[in-house]
């Protein structure tokens, strides 16, 4: 037990030992009104160029750290560039690692900055905020709140934001509040659970706290609560509240204040769940916002209209019914091999689809029907086959076209085979 103590307690020190710096180029966005209205621009709001500077993020041991460079500063440094510069200790960012391997793997990075008036701002003379939200496809995702802090050594003021810079130029700030998710793409079957994650971090956590959580979905420009709690850390049993909205889901308010866990979950999913979830959180002075995409998919059900085909002398039909799949698009292929080619061709009478059956849980159901010639060679394998957004590979359905009378042959030989077999034992 001593030993994995120990061990556990070397492993954050060498891990603490190799910091790296990361560089994320983002955009401040401001309010055109704030600029003294640039009257008649059309949009509201300006974007001008900024770094985001992460300072001492910290890298695993395993990490080759030749290939990380430290953050050198511009020698002569130049007063118009909006530089933050951010140390990454307390509270630590999760899953800032992604960052660090952002440019090599070519992943896309979202980064704006603005300016942030906490709660009672009043409180704090002196103290700017800003938020900054990273986005980095479906792996990263986090607003940052940050606090400037007074630079020991200040050398200039930034003439844009009237604020004091350090020596190299940068503004320096401190995390105060965060949040994240794990979870920023969730795929979700009909009738399945889902869990949406959504966390945030305090760097001075009060000991007695109220905190609230809001979960709301999005979708085609409405808003649909989901719901709303209140939590308090110091709050006996059921001193919490929570009301849900969406029947089937659920928050642990317990979590919410001892983790900072404003997780969401869902069961009895449906295809209308399907959206933008926006988790918005007030803890203290802070408040801010993730969002988690619920993506909702099930595979059809593939099936064909019939078990065998008897060769009759006139045409036939023969269905291919894709069931209760979610989203829209399917495609459905008909491909025939007769017993003389030597592999499978995709028929050039594509049969025709029936138009789409919605049901009540909103699933649809879609089929192909073709028309088989009676001049169809018996032996000939008819498949169908389905490519579809939550199948991994296409599905394939098929059978054979079989001659009037080869059933009858097969039946007497069955026939013949199993009164063989009576007789063998009963000679035995
Ligand atoms: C957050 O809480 C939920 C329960 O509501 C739990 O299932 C989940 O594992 C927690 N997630 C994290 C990252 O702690």
């Amino acid at each position: 037990m001593l030993m994995v103590v120990l061990f556990g307690s070397l492993v954050t020190v060498v891990s603490a030992a190799s910091v790296a710096d990361v560089v994320l180029s983002c955009s401040l966005v401001e309010e055109a009104s704030a600029l003294g209205g640039r009257g008649g621009t059309g949009s509201p709001f300006s974007r001008t160029p900024a770094t985001l500077i992460l300072k001492d993020v910290p890298v695993s041991s395993e990490e080759d750290t030749e290939t990380l460079t430290p953050f050198v500063p511009p020698s002569v440094p130049d007063p118009a560039a909006i530089m933050f510069e951010t140390k990454v200790s307390s509270p630590q960012i999760p899953n800032v690692e992604v960052l660090l391997h952002a440019d090599c793997h070519d992943l896309e990075v979202a980064c704006e900055i603005s300016s942030y008036s906490p709660r009672g701002a009043a409180d704090r003379p002196g103290a700017h905020f800003f938020m900054a939200s990273i986005n980095v496809g479906e792996d990263f995702s986090s607003t940052l709140i940050l606090q400037t802090l007074p630079p020991a050594d200040s050398a200039m003021v930034h003439p844009r934001l009237a604020l004091p810079l350090t020596r190299a130029g940068t503004l320096l700030t401190e995390v105060v509040f965060l949040m994240f998710t794990n979870t920023v793409s969730v795929p979700g079957a009909v009738r399945g659970d889902a869990h949406l994650h959504c966390g945030f971090l305090q760097k001075d956590k009060p000991s007695v706290q109220e905190v609230e959580v809001e979960w709301r979905l999005q979708h085609r420009g409405r808003g649909v609560r989901i719901l709303e709690a209140k939590a308090r850390s110091d709050s006996l049993e059921g001193g919490s509240t929570v009301n849900i909205k969406r029947s089937d889901s659920s928050i642990d308010a317990a979590q919410v204040v001892s983790e900072g866990n404003a997780s969401l979950s869902l069961s009895g999913l449906k295809v209308s769940d399907q959206g933008t979830y926006i988790c918005s959180v007030v803890a203290g002075q802070f408040y801010g916002q993730q969002v988690v995409q619920l993506r909702i998919s099930q595979p059809p059900a593939v099936s064909l209209s019939e078990d065998a085909l008897v060769q009759s002398g006139s045409p036939q039909t023969l269905t291919c019914n894709c069931r209760r799949y979610f989203p829209l698009d399917v495609q459905m292929e008909w491909s025939s091999q007769a017993p003389t080619d030597p592999e499978p061709l995709v028929l050039p009478d594509q049969g025709s689809l029936s138009s789409h059956q919605q049901h009540g849980d909103g699933t649809f159901t879609l089929s192909s029907r073709l028309t088989v010639s009676a001049d169809v060679p018996a032996g000939t394998k008819l498949t169908c086959t389905v490519s579809h957004a939550a199948l991994d590979s296409p599905v394939s359905v098929s059978l054979q076209v079989q001659a009037a009378d080869t059933v009858n042959y097969l039946g007497i030989l069955g026939f013949l085979i199993i009164t063989g077999l009576f007789f063998y034992q009963v000679i035995k």
